[in-house]
């Protein structure tokens, strides 16, 4: 694996001084290589700074220290090569589904005749089950539907990177079954390379293809990545029934319940912040996989050892 990795984060840190105060660190020292067609999410409590990585990453927020390359540039500013799905999806109202959409494919390529923009906005439209519904505008739409199109937008664009930032959590359950499914296809399909966070422990199991953990902040850091010992043909319905299901489900509960807290008080004595340790839940007794080596190639070199 000498593949390089399409998002480099290294080293970042957020604080935020406070006028006769000391300043806040929210997070430092915080590195992680995210590969070409890779699905990370990230889990941490409330206020770890999930948010604000999320931000950096889509360049709507700069880090006091370190930086972001992607695709071997530093990132200065937001860009449409990353689009970002929020919680809320911020469509303009005064817009059908289609106008939505089409409007985002219009400022990636300005140049387009409208017929063209059309086309690639309906296509996406279609790709997330809104065909049918391109006439209405949001306030006509569920709040299911509206996250579609928030999806179909992100995705119509053809960003090099996906970020979305718990865009499942305000939905009910069936719905959001529904969209993690057609979330998952599109980004299989694609090879879509996804930066999600999230606080839904099996959302994450079934989504992603590494967790990272964040312990609490202030001063949070990545404890631990999780390697997802799923196979990558797997599906939400049977996810529970694999034998190494139980095993991840556990370890990322025992992580949020108490290893966040104890590891944010304890000294990080041995903690490479580089190379934090990765680890692979399974049935069999737990395999933590880490060796030094290039952070960049490190996980999925290890993983395929195993
Ligand atoms: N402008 C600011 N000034 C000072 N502190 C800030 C500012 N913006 C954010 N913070 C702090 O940064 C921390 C991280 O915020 P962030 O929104 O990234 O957390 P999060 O992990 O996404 O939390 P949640 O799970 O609740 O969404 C919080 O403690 C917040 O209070
Ligand atoms: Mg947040």
């Amino acid at each position: 694996m000498t593949e390089k990795p399409l998002i480099s984060i290294e080293g970042i840190a957020r604080r935020y001084p406070a006028p006769g105060r000391q300043t806040t660190t929210i997070f430092e020292n915080l590195w992680l290589p995210i590969r070409r067609g890779e699905f990370v999410c990230m889990i941490g409590h409330s206020g770890c700074g999930k948010t604000t990585v999320l931000n950096i990453l889509a360049g709507l927020d700069a880090p006091s220290d370190g930086e972001v390359i992607v695709d071997g540039k530093a990132i200065s500013g937001p860009s449409l090569d990353r689009a970002v799905i929020f919680q809320s999806h911020a469509l303009l109202p005064w817009r059908t589904v289609l106008g939505n959409v089409a409007f985002a494919v219009k400022s990636r390529w300005p140049k387009r005749a409208k017929e063209a923009i059309e086309e690639q906005a309906r296509r996406f439209i279609e790709l997330v089950g809104l065909g049918g519904s391109e006439r209405k505008r949001p306030a006509e739409l569920s709040g299911g539907m509206k996250q579609r199109v928030g999806i179909a937008r992100a995705l119509s664009i053809e960003p090099k990177i996906l970020l979305m930032d718990e865009p499942f959590s305000a939905l009910d359950a069936l719905t959001r079954g529904t969209l993690q499914d057609e979330v998952r296809r599109i980004c299989l399909d694609t090879g879509q390379t996804t930066f999600m966070i999230t606080h839904d422990v099996d959302e994450a199991i079934y989504l992603a293809d590494r967790i990272v953990l964040m312990t609490n902040g202030p001063g949070a850091r990545i404890a631990e990545i999780v390697e997802n010992p799923l196979p990558r043909e797997r599906s939400r319905i049977d996810l529970h029934r694999h034998p190494h299901y139980y095993a991840l489900r556990n370890h990322l509960i025992d992580f949020l319940v108490t290893r966040s807290r104890t590891l944010r008080d304890q000294p990080a004595d041995g903690h490479d912040p580089r190379h934090p340790p990765v680890v692979r839940p399974s049935a069999a007794p737990e395999l933590v996989v880490t060796t030094p080596g290039d952070a960049a190639t490190l996980p999925l070199a290890a993983a395929h050892k195993h």
